[in-house]
C-alpha cells in the first residue's frame, strides 16, 4: 500500500526516513517531551515505534506521519492517525494524536497538522469519526484537543488500561469529532 503525503501551508507530513530516527530517538529522550507519556524511550524503543507506525499505513492505509517544515526543519515530529491497541469502552476506534520536539511548540504546528490528517481520515480513510485521548493533566495536548473543534464528553472519561492504579497520569479524557456533513458542491443545482 502507497504511503500518502500530505500538505498544508507550512507542512509536509510525509512517511519516515533513516534520517529522522536519531532526531525522533532524541525527542523521545527529552523529559519536556515525555512528560505525559509515562517514561521516555531509548533508541529501540524510538525505533520501534517508527517501525509500528510504517506497518499502520501497510496494514490501514493512515498512521503517523513524520511531520517536516516546508523549506525549513527536515523532522519535528509526527502527526497522525492510529488504531489503538488497548480495548476500552470506545475501541475499536481511529484516534488522532501528535508529539513534536519542544523547539517546535508554540507555533500552531500540531494543530494544523492535525487538521490535514483529519480531513485525509474523514476524506480518503472514509472514518465516520475520529477520537483522540490524553491524560487529564495534558493541558497543551487537550488545547489541540479543543481547537480542533473536538469534544468532550465527561461520561467518556476512562482511566488507561496500561498505566497501574494510582498512577498520576492514569487518568484519561477523551474527545470525539464527527465527520463534518459534506459541503454543498460549488456549482450545484442543488435540489430540484
Ligand atoms: C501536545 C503538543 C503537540 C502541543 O503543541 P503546541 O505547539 O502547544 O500546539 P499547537 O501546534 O496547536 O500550537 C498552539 C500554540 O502555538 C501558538 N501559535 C503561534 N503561531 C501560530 C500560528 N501561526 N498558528 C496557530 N497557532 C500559533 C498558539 O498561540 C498556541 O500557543 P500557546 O500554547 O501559547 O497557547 C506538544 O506540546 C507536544 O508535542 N507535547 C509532547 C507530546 C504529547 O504530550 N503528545 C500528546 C500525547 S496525547
Amino acid at each position: 500500500m502507497t504511503r500518502p503525503t500530505l500538505a498544508t501551508a507550512r507542512l509536509i507530513l510525509r512517511s519516515w526516513r533513516e534520517a529522522d530516527l536519531a532526531p525522533f530517538a532524541a525527542m523521545n529522550a527529552d523529559p519536556r517531551v515525555m512528560e505525559f507519556m509515562g517514561g521516555l524511550l531509548d533508541r529501540a524503543g524510538s525505533d520501534a515505534l517508527v517501525a509500528r507506525a510504517l506497518a499502520h499505513f501497510d496494514t490501514q492505509g493512515f498512521g503517523l506521519w513524520a511531520v517536516e517544515v516546508a523549506g525549513g526543519a527536515p523532522f519535528i515530529g509526527f502527526v497522525g492517525l492510529m488504531r489503538p491497541g488497548f480495548a476500552a469502552a470506545f475501541t475499536p476506534c481511529v484516534e488522532v494524536g501528535w508529539r513534536l520536539a519542544a523547539d517546535h511548540w508554540g507555533k500552531g504546528y500540531a494543530t494544523e497538522g492535525a487538521r490535514a490528517a483529519l480531513a485525509f481520515g474523514f476524506g480518503q480513510a472514509g472514518l465516520a469519526e475520529i477520537v483522540s485521548f490524553t491524560s487529564v493533566v495534558n493541558a497543551r495536548s487537550r488545547a489541540v484537543m479543543e481547537r480542533l473543534g473536538m469534544v468532550r464528553d465527561p461520561a467518556d472519561d476512562f482511566d488507561h488500561p496500561n498505566l497501574p492504579a494510582g498512577h498520576v497520569l492514569r487518568p484519561h479524557v477523551l474527545y470525539r469529532l464527527k465527520r463534518p456533513l459534506a459541503a454543498p458542491m460549488a456549482g450545484s443545482a442543488g435540489p430540484s
